[in-house]
């Protein structure tokens, strides 16, 4: 995700709602993925948040007036509407989406908006009342049908006490949304990618389960990537450490039983199927109803072996379908790796090694290679958990593209 923001120019437009706090920690955050962004606050966002604060964060100078700019060339609106990659309003108040829908261009961020030919994207932040108005969703509908695009807004108790749809959406959905509006070729726009992530919990009683180390970090790198590469993402998720994007749609599932229903169920609608959930391959036979009580004696469980997920998808594979999956390993990696590829029925495999303190479960690194049908090992360097997702996905394209 951080390539599509590295040396983009976003130009981050403040309007007069009450979050307008919450957009420094946004532009904080787009300067950490390495864009470089023009802050412009309307009037009323500057009698909210100071200027100086988006200055400081940004190391540009932020806009706040319409003619200031003529002392400043560099912030001459056609100039910067010209330069611009991206348009981020954030929050977007009911009265600036209705400017920007009828076209009105009364100051320096309306005017600069009006100018520019680069991608827009609207976080809205407003009463409830007020988003629901019949004049707010038709403004909204006028943007969207131009090209413009929506993120949020989250819902819950707002600063008027209402409690409904209103609030802008965490920064974090907002950066997801921005990532594929900046690049220039999304090459995963309009495919449907189905997966699976983080681990899989067998009960042994309503209380205890068997589980493994899966952090779920590998399916948010892969989940992550895909969205920024414009894909339509839905995630069989399994217990996880790491928070699955907001772009995705998240299916929870708790045990290998359901992740396989979950899984059968999905894959014969999507062009990508990628496995990177930690699967118990065994459960418990007959788990008890209620809590089990210590005995004074050892506990002896029967494990039954669990439904293959990848193997069940791979069975009923549809043509033109890119089927990939993970190969777990302590030892013999490429060799388990084949083997597993050819059962399984898939297109590529990435050989795991989890043993070590810098690849496996719970680490951000990961020692890996990436094999196909054709016999070919792609040894990797240790990479982080994004660059092997980004790997993975550029592999993925590639056989896309092939058939
Ligand atoms: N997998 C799955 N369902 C299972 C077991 C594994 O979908 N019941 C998937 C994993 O998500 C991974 C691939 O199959 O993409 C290989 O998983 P791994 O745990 O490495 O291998 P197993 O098939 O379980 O074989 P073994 O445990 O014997 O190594």
């Amino acid at each position: 995700m951080k390539k599509n923001f590295s040396n983009k120019e976003i130009v981050l437009g403040v309007t007069g709602s009450i979050a307008a706090y919450k957009a420094c920690e946004l532009a904080s955050r787009l300067v950490e993925l390495g864009a470089k962004v023009t802050p412009a606050l309307t009037k009323s966002a500057t009698e909210l948040v100071g200027a100086a604060s988006f200055e400081g964060i940004t190391g540009r100078r932020a806009v706040t007036a319409m003619f200031e700019p003529l002392q400043n060339p560099e912030v001459e609106h056609i100039a910067v509407a010209q330069r611009a990659d991206l348009f981020l309003i954030a929050p977007a108040t009911a009265n600036f989406i209705a400017k920007a829908a009828h076209g009105l261009a009364d100051d320096w961020l309306s005017t600069t908006l009006l100018a520019t030919k680069a991608p827009v994207l609207f976080a809205p932040a407003m009463n409830t009342n007020m988003y629901e108005h019949p004049a707010t969703r038709e403004n909204i509908l006028t943007l969207k049908i131009r090209g413009c695009t929506f993120v949020g807004p989250d819902a819950g108790r707002l600063a008027c006490g209402t409690v409904g749809p209103g609030r802008l959406i965490d920064p974090m959905a907002i950066l997801e949304a921005s990532a594929p509006l900046l690049r220039n070729q999304p090459d995963l726009k309009g495919k449907r990618i189905v997966m699976t992530s983080g681990g899989t919990q067998e009960p042994v009683d309503p209380v205890r389960y068997i589980g493994n180390r899966s952090s779920g970090k590998m399916g948010r790198a892969i989940a992550m990537e895909a969205l920024a590469r414009g894909a339509n993402v839905t995630v069989i998720a399994g217990h996880s450490e790491a928070p699955l994007p907001y772009g995705a749609l998240v299916i929870p599932v708790s045990t290998a039983s359901e992740m396989a229903e979950t899984a059968v169920g999905l894959a014969q609608e999507c062009d990508v199927f990628i496995a990177a959930a930690a699967v118990a391959d065994y459960r418990v036979d007959a788990p008890a109803d209620t809590k089990r009580k210590k005995t004074g004696k050892s506990l002896t469980l029967t494990l039954v072996e669990n439904p293959d997920v990848l193997g069940l998808v791979g069975a009923v594979r549809q043509g033109g379908q890119v089927l990939a999956g993970f190969a777990a390993e302590t030892d013999d990696l490429i060799k388990n790796a084949k083997a597993k590829l050819e059962k399984k029925k898939l297109d590529l495999i990435v050989a795991n090694e989890v043993h070590s303190p810098e690849s496996g479960f719970g680490t951000d690194t990961t020692n890996a290679a990436i094999l196909d049908r054709s016999g070919h090992v792609d040894k990797l360097p240790l990479l982080s958990k994004d660059e092997l997702a980004e790997r993975l996905l550029d592999r993925v394209v590639g056989l896309l593209n092939r058939s």
